[in-house]
């Protein structure tokens, strides 16, 4: 998620917060503040940019030794003043700042409601710190192990920092599946998200390990585990200049994003899909449920990638869930005069959630009656706000102009709802059902493992990168997987290429093959397979270069294919979550092998929202 910096040293601590967050501002964030102890606590938060929340700061009292500061991607409680960090604790006592997700919130929530804690925000953030603050309070006990006791209530992914009014000389963190480094200074030490806003004043940093707790003093650093045993820091030097940094050490967001994949299926499934309990919980879907198991249909309204995020999903949902379904362009469904009917459900997909003809379109429908639900991965973003209803991606910011992580998110999302109506509708027997959960939990794994065989698709884009044209073919659930593969290849070379379904090419597209033209399969195994050699066989008798996404073993692919890639195998209701991995490297490196910005190619907008 997003970023956090603190400090607790000789130095006045705001100037070396405020730019910290500047260093932070990559990553894409929705809101900002910092928290000072200067006799009292003061906290200063912001809806929008760092800038801002400086602009508010100008000729207050901000000095002090120690402080925390956050840059928010909120994913509970839409972008405000009142849900930015640091959020303060009912005693008055603490400030803390949290980047991740609390799973069980609200269940942690209503305990402390039951209490009578009243929340001041709708965060996930405000739970846990009034949680540390009644264990403390409680127990009576030290801030670090009221910390440490919270913890291992806790489920879900967080890094916090504390800010203790009655311990001025004392930070307490803690991290399990969020970053934190610690900066290791003389007298001084400088906590972050990543190393950008530490490189300037140290090279020896800590990074602290999941379940780690940190208590932190000017000339002090402490670890312990949640066991409560303390822990040696492990002093490493930095290598890496701030441009590598930012990007995690890869040389382009959009190659730290394809690799962040398993993780971000894995955020995306957190907390909802539970296979070993055989349970989907969407409570933003849930309450829709009944309208969409009875729609006499459900319309994808999408732009560019979301678009066939959709398109996927108009093959899950029919297969699952037995509703008829439309995929749209936003911009045409916009733009004619479409048959809504009420009852109809709209699904929007978007990945900034700002995407004008995505917006204006779910507004029309929505006047005509339909039921909308937004899977949108900016949280209080204008799409997600006009929807009815709808799920979050928790993709996190997606900083690369071709969306790669947001698209496998947008398929996790989207599959788990049709899974969620398609057993509540009896039209997904249980043993499917059962078999699908545990095969989506096991897809960032599978992911994990794929993202291996990087080298083998350099090699490739080496060999490709000057080809002139493209076909990308596949049939089914594959389908848009080749749709996507195209687009991504445009976008990010600019090698006109197409997408196609494989058995439309005899309509006409045939003609275009001969030996200078590579044309990519999506050939995994599924109930299209046979069918895909077949269209395989009539490109290679052609001459034209077959360049096949297949699962291991399948040696009839192999022996018709000028180069392969093994992707691991899945049902194939799943496979494009696999399938597109391979086509989102083969477009970078043929791109950085073109020598292009990859990051921000020509021409193109992270978010369209203009029409
Ligand atoms: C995809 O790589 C492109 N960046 C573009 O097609 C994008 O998918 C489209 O503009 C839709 O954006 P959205 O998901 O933010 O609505
Ligand atoms: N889940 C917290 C919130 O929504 C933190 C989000 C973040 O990582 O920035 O406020």
């Amino acid at each position: 998620m997003c970023g956090i910096v603190a400090y607790i040293g000789q130095r006045e601590a705001y100037p070396i917060i405020l730019k910290g967050l500047k260093r932070l501002e990559y990553r894409g964030y929705d809101s900002a503040g910092i928290a000072l102890l200067n006799g009292g606590l003061k906290v200063y938060k912001k809806k929008g940019k760092v800038a801002n929340l400086e602009e508010e700061l100008q000729g207050k009292d901000l000095h002090s030794n120690i402080g925390i500061g956050h840059t928010r991607w909120a994913t509970h409680g839409e972008p405000s003043d009142r849900n930015a960090h640091p959020h303060t604790a009912a005693s008055g006592r603490f400030a803390m700042i949290h980047n991740g997700i609390i799973e069980n919130y609200a269940q942690l929530k209503q305990e402390l409601v039951n209490k009578g804690y009243v929340f001041h925000s709708d965060t996930d953030t405000e739970v846990l710190l009034n949680f540390i603050d009644d264990i403390q309070k409680n127990n009576n006990c030290e801030p670090e192990e009221a910390v440490r006791i919270a913890l291992k209530r806790v489920v879900g992914a967080y890094v916090i920092v504390l800010l203790d009014r009655e311990n001025p000389e004392t930070l307490i963190a803690a991290r399990k599946g969020s970053p934190l480094v610690i900066g290791v200074g003389k007298n001084e030490h400088f906590l972050a998200s990543d190393a950008s806003p530490i490189i300037e004043y140290t090279k020896e940093v800590v990074y602290v390990n999941d379940y780690e707790i940190a208590i932190i003093r000017p000339d002090e650093l402490i670890l312990k585990n949640l066991g409560n045993e303390r822990q040696t820091p492990f002093i490493t030097k930095l290598d890496m200049e701030l441009a590598a940094i930012e990007k995690g050490g890869y040389d382009h967001f959009m190659l730290k994003e394809i690799f962040e994949q398993p993780q971000t299926i894995y955020d995306c499934l957190r907390g909802r899909l539970d296979a070993t309990a055989g349970t989907i919980t969407m409570s933003g879907v849930e309450k829709y449920a009944e309208q969409i198991m009875n729609a006499n249909r459900i319309v994808m309204v999408a732009c560019g990638t979301s678009w066939h995020a959709g398109l996927v999903a108009e093959y899950i949902f029919e297969e699952l869930c037995r509703i008829n379904v439309e995929v749209e362009y936003a911009s045409e469904f916009r733009y004619r005069n479409p048959v809504i009917n009420p009852g109809d459900v709209i699904i929007a997909i978007s990945q900034s959630g700002e995407t004008a003809d995505t917006l204006v379109a779910i507004e029309n429908a929505k006047s005509k009656g339909a039921i909308i639900l937004g899977v949108v991965n900016v949280v209080g973003s204008s799409i997600s706000r006009a929807s009815h209803a709808g799920a979050y991606t928790h993709a996190g910011p997606e900083i690369g102009v071709a969306s790669t992580k947001a698209f496998t998110a947008q398929l996790a999302v989207l599959t788990m709802i049709a899974l969620t109506i398609g057993y509540k509708k009896g039209t997904l027997g249980q043993q499917r059902y059962l078999q699908l959960l545990k095969e989506l939990e096991a897809i960032p794994e599978k992911v994990a493992t794929l993202l291996q065989s990087v080298d083998q698709i350099k090699n490739l884009a080496e060999k490709y990168k000057d080809a002139q044209d493209f076909l990308y073919l596949g049939r089914g659930y594959n389908f848009p997987v080749a749709l996507e593969g195209a687009l991504k290849l445009k976008e990010i070379s600019y090698i006109h290429a197409e997408g196609y379904p494989a058995a439309e090419m005899k309509h006409g597209p045939i003609a275009l093959v001969d030996e200078s033209l590579p044309v990519v399969f999506i050939a995994t195994k599924d109930s299209y397979h046979e069918k895909v050699i077949s269209n395989m066989q009539e490109i290679k008798a052609r001459k034209g270069m077959v360049i096949s996404v297949i699962n291991e073993g399948d040696e009839q692919s192999i022996a018709l294919s000028n180069d392969v890639i093994v992707v691991p195998e899945a049902d194939e209701i799943l496979a494009p979550m696999l399938s597109v991995i391979p086509m989102q490297l083969l477009a970078y490196y043929i791109g950085v092998a073109r020598g292009l910005d990859v990051d921000k190619p020509r021409n193109l907008a992270k978010s369209v929202t203009v029409e």
